[in-house]
């Protein structure tokens, strides 16, 4: 894919220095009436004869950390691009603080940092982000003083003069932020911000966008680093194949919804075997032990604490496991292939 040049697409914004109060919820939720950010009303992007975004629908509230998750080619980028107005919609609908996408006021007051932002490598960090100032009408000790501060809040402070041909990937990525914050927007665009970082610069990023979050801002981010996405984000969707397959706050979504019960000395032959699989979720053998997972409802516990009883077993443990939203997102991308009959057939260890 092309390297994209970071948008710094509008003429100045009101407090190039100043930046929002929090006062964003900690979690939006739908029902408390907070502003709508973003809106994505039956969204469609047809390539040629490839469909990358098929009718999808979504909304993010202000104040939200929203992470749009997909596997490669899911659509993520596509749908980002009709967001910033760079591209347009085959069908359907998209809004951006209140206003069609590509609209010249929103333009102002949001930011974009693509998946591999180009700069011009002989410019030095404090050169870039100030050329992206000048763009926002900022001059003078206003801009300077704006730059300074962007490049001390990415951790660049003492490298602003330095070549960006001598940046590693984690200096380059801060750049990128530094001057995705120029105009001191309220949305900000995040595609895949920590990619190819190591762990330390990771953590710098992720932090970064917290404390974003905390100045009151909303942030669009995708990404591939599902732990950093589990930290930081208040809701996620998971879009494969570019339909929306699960969309919820990150908490529902990996709430320990499975009971591990591990048992002891059950009886138990094929047949007996086979119906306790049927009736759970995955059953793994372990010596004399069994490692039953099922579903965290009474009636689902009562089945299996019946079966081992019935095979005059004895439950040693019984705990409720709590999911990763990696597990949530391999699920769901694995029950996208299967419906649409691609899945690899290796089973997953421990699931049955
Ligand atoms: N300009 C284009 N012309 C034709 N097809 C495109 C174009 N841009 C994207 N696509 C196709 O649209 C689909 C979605 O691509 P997109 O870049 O939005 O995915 P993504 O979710 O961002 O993936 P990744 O995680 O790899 O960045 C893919 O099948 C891709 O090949
Ligand atoms: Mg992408």
């Amino acid at each position: 894919m092309a390297q994209d040049r970071p948008q710094a697409v509008a003429p100045p914004t009101t407090s190039p220095n100043g930046v929002r109060p929090a006062t964003a919820p900690p979690s939006a939720d739908p029902n408390a009436g907070y502003a709508k950010a973003i809106e994505i009303n039956h969204l469609v992007k047809k390539y040629k004869n490839v469909v990358a975004v098929n009718d999808i629908s979504l909304d993010v509230y202000e104040g939200e950390i929203f992470g749009f998750l997909g596997p490669n080619g899911a659509g993520k980028t596509t749908t980002i691009k009709t967001l910033l107005g760079l591209i347009f919609p085959t069908a359907g609908d998209v809004r951006v603080l209140g206003k069609p996408a590509g609209d010249i006021d929103v333009k102002q007051k949001i930011s974009y940092l693509p998946e591999s932002p180009y700069f011009y490598e002989h410019m030095s960090a404090r050169e870039v982000v100030g050329f992206y100032g000048s763009l926002f009408g900022l001059s003078g000790t206003t801009k300077a003083k704006r730059v300074d501060y962007l490049l001390e809040q990415v951790g660049l402070q003492g490298a602003g003069s330095k070549a960006l041909r001598d940046f590693s990937k984690g200096m380059l990525q801060r750049v990128g932020i530094a001057q995705s914050l120029i105009n001191d927007p309220k949305v900000l665009f995040f595609d895949e911000p920590t990619s190819g970082l190591d762990p330390v610069a990771h953590r710098d990023i992720r932090d970064l966008i917290l404390h974003l979050k905390n100045e009151g801002r909303t942030i669009f981010l995708s990404s591939h680093q599902l732990s950093d996405v589990e930290l930081v984000c208040d809701r996620v969707s998971i879009l494969n194949r570019g339909k929306i397959r699960r969309l919820g706050h990150v908490e529902d979504l990996i709430a320990g919804a499975h009971i591990e019960i591990v048992a002891d000395n059950v009886r138990a032959d094929d047949a007996r075997l086979a119906q306790l699989r049927e009736m759970t979720t995955g059953v793994e053998q372990a010596g004399n032990k069994l490692i039953i997972q099922t579903d965290a409802t009474t009636a689902a516990k009562n089945r299996v604490l019946d079966w081992v009883r019935g095979g005059g077993g004895d439950v040693l443990e019984m705990s409720q496991t709590r999911r990763t939203l990696e597990d949530i997102f391999y699920e769901t991308v694995h029950e996208g292939e299967v419906e649409e009959g691609t899945a690899m057939a290796i089973p997953r260890q421990g699931v049955k």
